[in-house]
């Protein structure tokens, strides 16, 4: 039989939950439902290792085991999509050092986790302005993406060089260009087909976001596909935030109602009548 220290780090079999941690996962999928999108502002890197009188990328690597942990859990306990913002079209502004730096331990951790990922059933795929990325870290993407392109558990969304504002300039062009061409009338543009021009077709809507570090602001993420989403602020800086603090935000979430507009007796009796929330949410992302 071999030891622990035999195993190579990379031959790691797919991990669940046990003990403690899976009562909790029981709990919550029991007490409510699982959101099927949840998407997160990860902040507060910089601050955490600041705190700590440590260099701001300690702060991101840090931040590497909390997506580890948050994906895993995620996985575990059925979210279907989870879209993480890793990096903004805005942060191509701060240092080039610094920019360098996250380029490269994206890379590294790219490269170190897709096999964890895939064996854990994971598919990886990304939004955003891909080819301004350093070839390198295309590279290792796109063999993530590939590698695991036939999972069928958590749909792993990475947000690089993405912003809300790019993903609906993209939509507006090719939807313009669509008309130009004849192949759409103005009058038939209506919201689902809007959605169909955006990065996230075919995903639904987020049904949770998640923003660490207690900030207040949306800042240029899913900025159309958000339209509804319930906003859970967590006070943690992201390397702090572990799955505990994602069944808080879950929990969270069971306790809001969903109106969409509407009234609490509309949604009462239309529960009654049929999954009416169900249908409303098919509409509302197209
Ligand atoms: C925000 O903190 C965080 C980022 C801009 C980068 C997030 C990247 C990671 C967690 C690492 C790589 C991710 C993956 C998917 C492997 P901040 O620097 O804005 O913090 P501050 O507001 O305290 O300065």
């Amino acid at each position: 039989m071999h030891s622990k220290h035999s195993l190579h780090p990379r031959a790691r079999v797919p991990r669940v939950a046990g003990g403690s941690d899976k009562k909790l996962q029981d709990d919550l999928k029991e007490s409510g439902n699982i959101p099927v999108h949840i998407a997160i502002i990860m902040d507060g890197n910089g601050r955490w290792a600041k705190s700590r009188g440590l260099p701001r990328i300690a702060g991101h690597k840090e931040g590497v085991e909390s997506v580890r942990d948050t994906v895993e859990a995620c996985g575990q306990i059925g979210v279907k999509y989870l879209t993480l913002y890793a990096f903004s079209t805005e942060n191509w502004k701060r240092p080039h050092e610094e920019v360098s730096m996250l380029m490269r331990l994206l890379m590294r951790a790219l490269r170190d986790e897709t096999d964890r990922l895939h064996q854990n059933n994971v598919r990886v795929q990304a939004i955003g302005e891909i080819s301004s990325l350093p070839r390198e870290v295309q590279d290792e993407l796109l063999d993530a993406i590939e590698k695991t392109k036939t999972n069928t558990g958590l749909n792993l969304f990475l947000a690089l060089s993405y912003s809300g504002r790019w993903d609906l300039t993209g939509a507006v062009r090719g939807i313009a260009a669509e008309v130009l061409e004849g192949k759409i009338t103005p009058e038939e543009i209506d919201e689902p087909l809007i959605s169909r021009h955006l990065s996230t077709a075919n995903v639904s809507d987020p049904d949770l976001l998640i923003r660490t570090s207690g900030e207040l602001r949306i800042s240029n993420f899913l900025l159309w596909q958000l339209a509804y989403s319930e906003i859970y602020i967590s006070d943690c800086f992201w390397p702090d935030f572990r799955r505990n603090e994602l069944y808080n935000a879950i929990a969270d979430y069971q306790r809001r109602e969903r109106r969409f507009g509407m009234v609490s007796e509309q949604l009462q009796k239309g529960k009654r009548r049929g999954n009416f929330v169900d249908r409303f949410l098919k509409n509302v992302s197209g």
